[in-house]
């Protein structure tokens, strides 16, 4: 075969334009969520806000760490998800994927350790099914970022992508939260929704910010296996 009659290589995969938009959306959507979050998280850690918050409570100190670190992890893990799925950034600068993955599992596990250590230590504010919804995620969140790294240092990186778009939608998932009760305070002013979060709309959303999104991506993941299957 000559030169000129050499198929060409094959072309760098790209992303579709309509998915690098959506991750941009959704981060720059995100950022006032996770600044509220980083800054609640850094200062109830260093100052106390009992003042400001049920969630801090002066004589306890354990919970309050819980509570805060994983307000704190939580908002870097709200920014560098979205990131991290960002195709050209992963290709151009593999280092920096890799460091803010390491970032994204430590964040992950921070945030799912320590939310989970608030409601044994103090339980939530809407009683036993949003401890359950919440442990639920926590539970989750903490799974998917192990198996993220996991399948990511043994060189799998089929297992790697599947666990790291669950790891995505469970890290947006506590923003996607407070997207779903602004669009319905906005919609509804606030139609089945209580202060002690026991209202009907209230116990929908204790499962409704991840298990949907967690279904979705599954189905997509089961769509991607079967057209790129050999
Ligand atoms: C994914 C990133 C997360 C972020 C950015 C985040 C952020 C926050 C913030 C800012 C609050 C304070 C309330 C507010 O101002 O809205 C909060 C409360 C809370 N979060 Fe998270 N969170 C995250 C993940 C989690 C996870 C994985 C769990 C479960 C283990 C969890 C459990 C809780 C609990 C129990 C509360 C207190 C609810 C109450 O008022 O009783 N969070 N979170």
């Amino acid at each position: 075969m000559t030169e000129a009659t050499r198929p060409a290589p094959p072309a760098p995969r790209r992303d579709p334009v309509w998915r690098l938009a959506l991750l941009m959306v959704l981060l720059l959507a995100a950022l006032p969520f996770a600044w509220h979050s980083a800054q609640l998280g850094a200062r109830g850690l260093f100052a106390d806000l009992s003042e400001r918050t049920h969630l801090f409570e002066a004589d306890r100190p354990l919970a309050n760490v819980t509570i805060f670190a994983h307000m704190a992890a939580g908002a870097v893990i709200t920014v560098v998800a979205p990131v991290q799925l960002i195709g050209p950034i992963r290709r151009r600068w593999p280092g920096l994927h890799r460091a803010a993955g390491h970032a994204a599992v430590a964040g992950s596990l921070i945030a799912g350790a320590g939310g989970l250590g608030y409601i044994a230590l103090r339980k939530t504010v809407g009683g036993p099914l949003m401890d359950l919804g919440f442990g639920l995620y926590g539970a989750l969140l903490v799974l998917c970022a192990m198996q993220t790294l996991r399948h990511g240092r043994a060189g799998r990186v089929a297992a790697h992508r599947d666990w790291a778009i669950r790891l995505f939608v469970l890290a947006i998932g506590s923003f996607l939260y407070r997207l779903h009760y602004g669009l319905w305070y906005m919609a509804t002013g606030g139609l089945w929704s209580a202060e002690d979060f026991t209202g009907a709309f209230d116990r929908v959303q204790i499962f409704a910010f991840y298990l949907p999104y967690l279904a979705l991506a599954e189905l997509w993941l089961r769509h991607r296996r079967r057209i790129t299957a050999p």
